[in-house]
């Protein structure tokens, strides 16, 4: 490792400003079409066609391709023709890749950025900013979730065999937070057999998932309740309960209580699916990048109230709610943890 000094220090603090100036050059790119511009025209395009194409003002254009091309996101060739980089006509080009990234970007930079130019009131006062809670925010909010389903049935179910055995065969399933109801739809059409319900507190999520579930005819199969986790009162009605991207979102106030009504809404031998971000117990593992997106994740959202749990806090949680069999399996190279629990 090279030895610190004034001179590396300053060049780390530059990368980080580099990457902040990058993320918002993207997210302009994003929101000017100049992706979607350059993937649908795989050989490159020149500034002039571009900038008549999209209605960009020809000498800002040419800045923000010359910036692009410096961090390495366009190249260029000698007709002055600019292409999006190897791999990056999918994660910045072709927004139904499901490795397309630009949602996050635009949750980053729209409304992240927006709640740290608040942030030092909700750090002295510890009171969650309002925007967490806008319609706005909900919107964004679900767009990088919108294929964890995939996450389910190309890496989770191929590796846990019985569950899909059980989903194929016809089971209840709940989705405790089930947001804009992404998930339960996508198994639903997945699973024939099986009925789904999400419940889940955000009304911006739960019409939208109304009207998902309406336009696709899934109406006999599919629904869902505006409603949170600790009021549910079903009880040994669903052979399984999940909590995706959720456990964490959940007020801590309200998590043990939330976590009992999922056990009582099991049927005996029931599982718990939980999907959740992985939140380092020692200090020397904030800087083990397994756990990068769960460190950042916490670093917004405790300006929302949301307070992520370690390892030991979500095994103690089941525990205590009465789950046993508790097991975990990484997911996404760390990005997340898988968890089953049995009732
Ligand atoms: C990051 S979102 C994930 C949504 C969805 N599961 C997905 O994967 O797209 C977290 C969800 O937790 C929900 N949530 C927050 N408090 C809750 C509670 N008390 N009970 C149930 N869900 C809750 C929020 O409304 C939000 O939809």
């Amino acid at each position: 490792m090279e030895e610190i000094s004034a001179k590396t220090q300053m060049a780390k603090i530059r990368t980080y400003e580099k990457g902040f100036m990058a993320t918002h050059l993207v997210n302009l790119g994003a929101k000017l079409g100049i992706f979607e511009a350059l993937n649908e025209n795989k050989k490159g395009l020149t500034v002039p066609i571009l900038a008549s194409k999209l209605g960009i003002h020809e000498p800002y254009l040419r800045i923000w391709c010359q910036t692009a091309y410096h961090f390495e996101i366009l190249d260029g060739d000698e007709e002055g023709r600019y292409t999006l980089q190897p791999y990056l006509d999918e994660i910045l080009g072709d927004k139904n890749h499901f490795r397309n990234y630009l949602a996050n970007i635009a949750m980053d930079v729209d409304l992240i950025g927006d709640g740290f130019t608040k942030a030092p009131g909700a750090f002295r006062t510890g009171r969650p900013l309002d925007i967490y809670q806008s319609p706005e925010f909900s919107e964004l909010a679900y767009e990088p979730t919108t294929n964890i389903a995939l996450a389910f049935l190309f890496m989770i179910f191929p590796k846990h065999e019985n569950l899909k055995l059980m989903l194929e065969k016809g089971i209840s399933f709940l989705d405790i937070g089930c947001g804009n109801g992404s998930l339960i739809i996508q198994l639903a059409q997945a699973f024939g057999n099986s009925r789904f319900v999400g419940i889940g507190p955000d009304a911006n999520g739960i019409k939208s998932a109304r009207s998902t579930i309406s336009e696709l005819e899934m109406e006999d199969r599919v629904s869902v309740n505006h409603l949170g986790g600790e009021k549910l009162e079903y009880k040994d009605e669903f052979e399984m309960v999940s909590m995706v991207v959720t456990l964490h979102e959940i007020p801590p106030a309200l998590r043990e209580k939330v976590v009992k009504k999922a056990y009582k809404a099991l049927k005996p031998q029931g599982y718990l699916l939980v999907l959740d971000f992985p939140y380092p117990s020692k200090l020397e593992d904030f800087r083990n990048p397994i756990y990068n997106y769960g460190i950042l994740d916490q670093f917004y959202e405790i300006c929302a109230g949301r307070v992520h749990l370690t390892i030991e806090q979500q095994n103690q949680l089941l525990t205590a709610s009465g789950f046993t069999d508790i097991q975990r399996w990484p997911v996404g190279r760390g990005m997340f943890d898988f968890i089953t629990a049995t009732k």
